[in-house]
């Protein structure tokens, strides 16, 4: 049975954190809010709680975990050995969305790490996250709270429909702030490279650093590794049941909308478009005769409401009932860069449209 506690996000009921933390140390499994996304959590040194998320996630074994702390005595308790470059981006980013590879404690089991002698810590910045890792008193282990491969979620809601029934509590505190998962760097190689990018811009990591970070092809989303450098990252994710279809244009608002709809008649025959587009945009689509739906992520000029906005409407395109649907693309800068790297991810294909003249 899953018990649904509902709090405010601000200021968190302590029934409702008292209550989950309980759940944590009886080795329940609790999902709950954080900046990113909702995550699902047990207690980092619970084995079998640890196996028991993998398990309701359905997620493969070998695609490590997030490791939650919410002190750095906990930091402590999970890593050792930590370069002075992770307190540098600690003392600045902490709590908040960054991720930093470590080498692990021997504390921290195996089946969290996937076998790896590293772990990935995050101080998250969300007050009922941190709150609940305060009354617990231990660090907890939390992937995304979605079935594996879905979109991840960014509601309540969307974590009830998707674990109610395979997990022991759900926080539902409404949506996220961000709506994209933790930037993940491991800081244990020089130059540090960029695992996952995310809500934390990549940029501002590196002025924080002083030095340039390694972004390599997969992190745009564009290559799949299928080796231990970044582990989880071969598995395909963020899907829609829909085919998604990512066109790739840069150019004026007429010359991307003009792409799309291009591809879309030469893809999508006379059929019924679905298509994810930008405020800016949207006009150009909702005049066409043939048009299903269209789902706006938001403005152009602010890509943090598009990245807020993405899983939401990768899961709306479902219950819309699209099969298919166009996305236009959005530029790699900034929080955008973690716009396009899950955009390319979730897509079945990608058209790459040539400048425009
Ligand atoms: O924002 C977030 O990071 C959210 C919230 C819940 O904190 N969590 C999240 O977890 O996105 P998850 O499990 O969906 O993604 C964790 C990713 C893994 O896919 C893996 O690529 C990377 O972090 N990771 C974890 N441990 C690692 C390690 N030891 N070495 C390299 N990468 C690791
Ligand atoms: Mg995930």
């Amino acid at each position: 049975m899953t018990i649904v506690l509902r709090t405010d996000a601000v200021n968190p009921d302590k029934e409702v954190i008292d209550k989950a933390a309980e759940i944590l140390l009886n080795r329940g499994l609790v999902a709950f809010p954080t900046e990113t996304v909702y995550g699902l959590g047990a207690v980092a040194y619970y084995e079998d709680a640890v196996l028991k998320v993998f398990k309701a996630k359905m997620r493969p074994p070998d695609n490590p975990l997030i490791i939650h702390v919410s002190s750095l005595d906990m930091l402590n308790e999970v890593a050792t050995g930590i370069p002075d470059d992770a307190y540098r981006l600690i003392e600045k980013f902490w709590p908040g969305p960054l991720t930093l590879i470590l080498p692990r404690h021997p504390s921290i089991p195996r089946v969290v790490t996937g076998g790896l002698d590293t772990v990935a810590v995050r101080m998250p910045g969300h007050p009922v996250a941190l709150k609940l890792i305060d009354a617990t008193g231990r660090p907890v282990a939390a992937p995304s709270a979605n079935i594996s491969g879905r979109p991840s979620p960014t509601t309540g809601e969307h974590v009830i429909r998707d674990l109610m029934g395979r997990v022991d509590a759900i926080i539902d505190a409404g949506e996220t702030f961000f709506g994209v998962e933790s930037t993940v760097v491991n800081i244990l190689e020089d130059p540090p490279v960029l695992l996952r990018p995310g809500a934390y811009p990549v940029e501002e990591v590196e002025k924080a650093l002083g030095k340039k970070i390694v972004i390599p092809e997969f992190a745009r989303g564009l290559a799949y590794s299928e080796i231990a450098l970044a582990p989880g990252m071969k598995y395909r994710h963020y899907s829609p049941e829909a085919k998604l279809i990512l066109v790739e244009a840069e150019g004026s608002y007429e010359y991307i909308a003009g792409r799309v709809i291009e591809a879309a008649r030469s893809l999508g025959g006379v059929g019924e478009l679905c298509v994810i587009s930008s405020s800016e945009t949207m006009h150009y689509y909702r005049s066409l005769s043939n048009v299903k739906a269209v789902f706006t992520l938001g403005s152009r000029v602010n890509l943090y409401e598009v990245a807020r906005n993405l899983f939401k409407v990768l899961r709306l395109v479902d219950e819309a009932g699209c099969r298919v649907v166009f996305s236009e693309s959005f530029p790699e800068t900034g929080i955008g860069l973690a716009v396009m790297n899950r955009l390319r991810k979730a897509s079945s294909m990608i058209i790459r449209a040539s400048s425009p003249p």
